[in-house]
Order: C-alpha cells, then structure tokens, then sequence
C-alpha cells in the first residue's frame, strides 16, 4: 500500500521507517528541508538502535522516501498518518495546532478517498475535530475516514516494540477503515484491539497514566521501606510474583521523565477536569514524582549539612539509559538545585552531553568518562542507570573520590558489595550502608 506519515520526529519517522520495511512504499513528510535532505541519505535525526539501518535498507530498496512536498506525498496515497507534536502548553493542555494544520494540508492536496490515522497522543475528541477539519477542507469530492491508532513505543527500543508490541489498537467509526488499517499492520503479526475512536483515545492516556502511577507508588514504597528498614526490591518482587501486579514497571528510583509520562499525565488531568471531574490519584502521581526526583539532593543535604564547595559527580543525565532524550530528565532537576546550593557540578554521559548544555546550569563541567568524573568528587550521584555507570566497580570510586560517597538514585549496585567494600552507599527504598564514617583505605 502507498503510505504518507507527516512529521518526522520520533513517533513519525519510526512509524514510517517500519511500515516501509513490512514491505509498504511509505513517504515521509516534514517540513524541514534540512532534516529531509539529511533522512535521504539515510541519516537518522534521532538516536534510535536499529533505526538507520532499517532506513538505509528501505530507501534502497525503493520503499522509503522523504519529502517536503505535499502534493507527492498524499496523491494516491492509501492511507495518511499523523505524527506530528502535540507538545504541552503552559496550562498543562496539548497543544493541537501543528494536528491541525496538517489535516488541513492532507485535505487540500487529495487527489483520491484516503484513510487518516492519528499517532499523536490526543485528547479524547481530537479525532472528530481533525475529521471535521478534512470535511471542510477537503481539495475534491473524495471520501476521507480518521483512525485513532496510538503508539506504544519506548525511546530507546522503539524498533522493537513496534515489531514485538503487545498489541495494535485501532480506533475507528468506519469498520472498513479499521479493517484498511487491520490490513496495513497485518505483517507485524501483533494482536489487533479495534474499538471506537474516543476510547482508543483514551486507551493511550490511560495506558501512559497507569504505568506512571505504578512508578510513583513504588516510589512511595520505597519512601517507607527506608523509614521501616524494608528492601524495596524484595517487595517489588515479591509482589509481582502476583499476576495480577506483574513483575514489571516496579524499580523504584527517581521518578519518571521522558517525552510521554510528564506530558501524558497532565494532559490527562487537564481533560479530566473539562468535565468536572477532579482527578485526585493522578494529580497526586505527578506531585510524588516531583517530590521524588529531589531525593537525592534530601539525602546529601542530611549528609553533610551544607553542600557549598563540595563536587559532585552526576553520573548518567538523559532521562532513562539508551537514549539522549532529555526531556523532563532528573538531572535538571538536580544540577539546577546542586549549583543552587553552591556545588560544583561534573556531568557524564554517554550520548546526551549536547543535548544538556542546552537545559542544565551554565556553570556545569561536562567529562567523557565516568572514571573522570569522580576525580577529588566529594560525592557521586547516580541518576541514570548506563551500562558504563553500572560497570564502575567499588576500586573506580575508591581510587578517585575523596571519600567513596556514593547516592544512587537508580540502585545499581549490590548492597553486600558496597558493605564490604567500605562504601558509603544511600539507594532508593534500601537500607543505607557504611553510614557511621568511612576512611580512605
Ligand atoms: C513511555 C511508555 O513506556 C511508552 O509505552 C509510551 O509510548 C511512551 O512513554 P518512554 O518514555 O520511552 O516510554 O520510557 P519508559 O521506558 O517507559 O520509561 C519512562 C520513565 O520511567 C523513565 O524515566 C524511567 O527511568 C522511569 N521508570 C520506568 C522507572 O522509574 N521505573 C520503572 O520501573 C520503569
């Protein structure tokens, strides 16, 4: 099937690069020429594992193509997918304007009847207003349907979810549209949910909004395990043991970030309450995760008092490993208060180090390992759990830090470990070990 998918950010051009390689002749519209020049050489704007080559391989095989014309993309075109932003505004709404304008352009270059199905996370409703918006706009006498068809990617692994996903949901009014975009999808091979277009609206903030409350409740319990000498670990195992729990989505740590949870559950709040309905669980997730993501600066400060002059390692800053998104990223968060307090930051990570200048303090030192990183460093923050973070061993903070002092936010050392080797070591929902002074041996 000949497909167009407009915008090409993260949830686009994935879509786009993995429908081209099921074997459909996709087109991919933006309107950055730049960015459009670069992705016809098969150059990915983002950082996404398995995501170039994917694109190399379909532009090859003539199947992916990239343009900023929107005349060549939606001519013919059996199906058109909206992927473009729908970023947060200052009251916590989506903000719909470049959805909209984009069903605008689809319409007014039709050439034939067309499918338009909306990736961008959208508040319930959205839909019937891009319908209404194609209806008027529309460039001939042509039949167009809208599909709510929402996406369940994770940056970082976002090929693979969307050839393992757990399921595709297809929201629709016609069935036959629904069946068109059953169709498209059949390669994948992923179990197919088709309902209606206002709850496959909802089925996307509701899915965000749950896997976010799952986080801050572990966080909580965490919270508690430290203040009843539990280890949340234990717990969350113990308690995922219940199918009904399942196992996953239950490391406790700093709080969430990203592109999807920040956004998704306020928007979900801000829905909420155009229907008088005040969404009290979810207004106190976002708050326990705010609360959360200052832990560690809590716990430095009941340390060693006054952190002025001292320099910390901030090991790890993109808001999860295996990507350089840093999007509503702890780290903010926490080199913003460190220099605040008047500390003297020195950030590693792997890939997001460009991407921080441009959000954390000026005053930050960037290094490119983390063995340098905690070079004479008073303390280390642990904020994101990199594999190269994980691998420092008890001699790498021995050898370099002052004093091994060590606050992991994303509990990525064993507690035995830390013990043994004269670590003074704070997790999360852990009990804290070598806390009554350690000496440089
Ligand atoms: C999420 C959803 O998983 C995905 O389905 C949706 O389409 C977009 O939002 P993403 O934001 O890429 O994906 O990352 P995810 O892996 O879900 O992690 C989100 C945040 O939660 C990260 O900051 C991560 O560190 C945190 N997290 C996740 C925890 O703190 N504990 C957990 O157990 C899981």
């Amino acid at each position: 099937m000949k497909i167009a998918v407009v915008g090409t950010g993260y949830v686009g051009l994935v879509t786009g690069v993995c429908l081209s390689e099921i074997g459909h002749h996709v087109t991919c519209v933006d309107i950055d020429e730049q960015k459009v020049e670069k992705m016809r050489q098969g150059i990915s704007p983002i950082f996404e594992p398995g995501l170039e080559e994917l694109m190399k391989n379909n532009i090859d095989r003539g199947l992916l193509t990239f343009t900023t014309n929107h005349k060549e993309a939606f001519s013919d075109a059996h199906a058109a997918y909206i992927a473009v932003g729908t970023p947060q505004r200052e009251d916590g709404q989506a903000d719909l304007r470049f959805i909209e304008q984009v069903a605008v352009d689809i319409a007014a270059n039709l050439t034939n009847d067309i499918v338009v199905v909306t990736k961008s996370t959208v508040p319930v409703g959205t839909n019937e207003r891009v319908k209404r918006i194609l209806l008027k706009n529309l460039a001939g006498d042509y039949k167009v349907d809208v599909v709510s068809n929402p996406e369940f990617l994770r940056e970082g692994s976002a090929v693979n979810d969307t050839f393992k996903g757990d399921r595709i949901v297809i929201g629709a009014e016609n069935p036959e549209a629904a069946d068109l975009i059953e169709a498209v999808n059949k390669p994948f091979g992923i179990p197919v949910f088709k309902t209606d277009i206002r709850s496959a609206e909802m089925i996307k903030y509701a899915s965000n909004a749950f896997l976010a409350t799952k986080i801050s409740f572990i966080n909580e319990i965490a919270n508690l395990c430290e203040k009843l000498e539990a280890n949340v670990e234990d717990v969350a195992a113990g308690m995922g043991m219940d199918d009904r729990i399942g196992n996953k989505f239950l490391n406790a740590g700093i709080g969430y970030g990203g592109s999807c949870f920040p956004k998704d559950t306020s928007a979900l709040v801000q829905i909420a309450s155009y229907v008088q309905h005040d969404f009290n669980l979810l207004k106190s997730v976002i708050e326990v995760n705010k609360v959360q993501q200052h832990m560690l600066i809590q716990k430095a400060k009941t340390r060693f008092g006054s952190l002025e002059g001292r320099r910390v390692a901030l090991l790890g800053l993109a808001f999860k490993p295996n990507t350089d998104d840093m999007r509503e990223a702890a780290s903010i968060v926490l080199a913003q208060e460190l220099v605040k307090e008047g500390a003297e930051v020195v950030a590693y990570d792997p890939i997001s180090i460009e991407n921080a200048k441009k959000l954390l303090p000026a005053q930050t030192v960037y290094v490119n390992s983390p063995e340098e990183a905690l070079l004479a460093a008073d303390f280390a923050f642990i904020v994101t759990e990199w594999k190269e973070v994980k691998a420092l061993t008890p001699e790498d903070f021995k050898e370099r830090m002052k004093l091994p002092i060590i606050f992991d936010g994303r509990n990525c050392y064993n507690l035995n470990e830390m013990e043994k080797h004269n670590i003074e070591y704070y997790s999360v929902g852990r009990k804290p070990v070598n806390v009554n002074g350690i000496k440089k041996d």
